[in-house]
């Protein structure tokens, strides 16, 4: 089912301390929102347990990548199946900076998509495009090859473990936000990507992420295909994350 959701990918930051204190603050406010939101915290993966311990069930955790293989002699790696076991609901696939930084390709993120949706976690599929493919006037191509690809072995009836975060690599980390016009045109143009997939298009939400913060949140959760948003620097401080979480309307 179409959910409204704000996640906060902490990337390689944080620490025991910021994890008791930020998911603690943010369990106790999590817990009155009115707008339907859930409320997702995504740590590095040794703070998982600590995360998961503040958590309580109220806020949702997931893990920032996972290794293509469920078990095995694959040294650092962590399986679907053993962020499932922790406890973690959700796993971030094909961020810009592992496919940048790591080289991370459309195969294999198609590769752990299917292994997380088959594992029962719901995979957070990243896509977006570079300045250059904007400015070249490819954003929108660019985008819906990253979709068909990396969601090219999603089976039938796994489409309801699937969200889509659209993140603009150019808008990442750089206080350079697409516009709320811009960012709706491509959610648009993703959904009717999905619909021609045959995925249950208008069930699956999508998430705007890149330079998220509280003061343009609202403009963007306002538009029809935005669902939620996929919060980086901004999930790091409590009080902000929070009120990016309060900046969608209350539930109908
Ligand atoms: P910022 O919110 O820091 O731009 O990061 C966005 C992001 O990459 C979330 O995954």
């Amino acid at each position: 089912m179409r959910r409204r959701i704000v996640a906060g990918n902490w990337k390689m930051n944080g620490s025991r301390d910021l994890s008791e204190e930020l998911v603690g603050y943010v369990r106790s406010e999590a817990g009155s929102l009115d707008n339907g939101v859930e409320v997702v915290i995504i740590p590095p993966a040794i703070y998982i347990g600590n995360v998961l311990d503040q958590a309580q069930g109220v806020v949702s955790v997931g893990v920032q990548n996972v290794g293509q293989w469920q078990s095995g002699a694959y040294t650092g790696e962590v399986s679907p199946e053993m962020a499932k076991d922790a406890g973690c609901r959700y796993v971030l696939v094909g961020h810009s900076e592992r496919r940048q930084i790591f080289g991370e390709t459309d195969e294999l993120v198609a590769e752990k998509v299917s292994l997380v949706v088959s594992s029962g976690l719901v995979a957070i599929v990243c896509v977006g495009e570079t300045l250059e493919e904007r400015e070249s006037g490819q954003a929108e191509s660019v985008v819906a090859h990253q979709v068909r690809s990396g969601l090219a072995f999603v089976p039938k009836g796994q489409w309801h473990n699937v969200v889509v975060a659209y993140e603009p690599v150019w808008a990442i980390g750089t206080g350079k936000t697409a516009t709320a016009g811009d960012a709706q045109d491509m959610h648009s143009a993703i959904r009717g990507v999905l619909k021609d997939m045959g995925a249950p298009a208008e069930e699956i939400s999508l998430l705007y992420g890149g330079s998220v913060k509280a003061d343009n949140a609202a403009a963007l959760f306002s538009e029809p295909d935005i669902d939620g948003g996929l919060i980086g620097g901004a999930s790091l401080v409590a009080k902000e994350f929070m009120s990016i979480c309060r900046s969608f309307p209350a539930a109908t």
